[in-house]
């Protein structure tokens, strides 16, 4: 899967790339990772590749000319591999979720462009772009931010990359455990600040553990994100054990 990335800050991508578990995924090009810098697509002595908006306003805005033009040498680059999806990140996208990284994991990847200054001229949008992504109600100063994001989330599924092969199926949001909200988890020691874990993740005994577990992620998603549990339960993915448990008093603690 290659994933090109059109941006002002290639420099930013270099210690991403290298860090942490993922690293394995870039480096081994299981995620092929290329990022491409912007003003290397700029005309003129000053390389310029933004303007200011037409109708007056504050900021700048990028212009679709070194836009295209770097698209198009992507594109050239890798011409005879599959067609991929031109992505935009932006706050008027639509919202970055489990659901959509597991797609783009299983994918051929795409070409990410991070905006900057106001965002870019519509125009190349209009031509050029296949969707547009965003990572939350909030404004971030560039795309880079949201393109390490999506890369980081899908890095991590990819087969081999995580030290513990099943450790993503048990995280918040995966269909595994029913698209739930992760449970807390513990460590050493036993008892820490006057507080102990709990003894249920104590006892050696499996099935106690996986029910107590569940029990947690029933509890926490039920108190924070309800429509997660309505969505199990439309699926039929919750058990007799677990509206019972939502129901009593436990299952309403939080
Ligand atoms: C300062 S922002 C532009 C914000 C734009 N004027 C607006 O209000 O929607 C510059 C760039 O950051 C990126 N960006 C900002 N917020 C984002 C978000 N929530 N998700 C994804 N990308 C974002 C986009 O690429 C955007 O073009």
């Amino acid at each position: 899967m290659r994933f090109d990335i059109v941006t002002l800050f290639p420099e930013l991508f270099a210690p991403f790339l290298a860090a942490g578990v993922t690293r394995r995924a870039y480096e081994g090009r299981l995620v092929d990772v290329r990022p491409w810098n912007l003003r290397d697509f700029a005309e003129g002595n000053y390389r310029r590749v933004d303007d200011r908006p037409f109708g007056g306003g504050p900021g700048m805005v990028m212009m679709a000319q070194p836009l295209a033009r770097c698209l198009e040498a992507i594109r050239a680059d890798a011409s005879g591999e599959a067609q991929r999806p031109v992505v935009l990140f932006s706050p008027v996208g639509e919202r970055l979720d489990h659901a959509a990284v597991e797609r783009w994991s299983a994918s051929a990847g795409a070409i990410l462009v991070c905006g900057r200054y106001e965002g870019i001229d519509q125009r190349f949008i209009d031509k050029h772009v296949d969707m547009q992504v965003s990572l939350g109600d909030f404004v971030l100063s560039g795309g880079e931010i949201a393109a390490m994001a999506l890369l980081d989330a899908v890095a991590r599924l990819q087969p081999g990359v995580l030290n513990d092969a099943g450790s993503h199926a048990a995280d918040s949001f995966n269909p595994a455990l029913d698209g739930l909200l992760d449970c807390p988890h513990y460590t050493r020691p036993e008892e820490w600040g006057g507080s102990a874990v709990p003894p249920q993740l104590l006892s050696g005994h499996h099935a106690q553990i996986e029910r107590w577990r569940r029990e947690q992620r029933l509890q926490v998603t039920a108190a924070r994100r309800p429509d997660l549990i309505e969505a199990a339960r439309a699926a039929g993915r919750l058990t007799k054990a677990d509206e019972a448990f939502l129901a009593s008093p436990a299952g309403k603690r939080l």
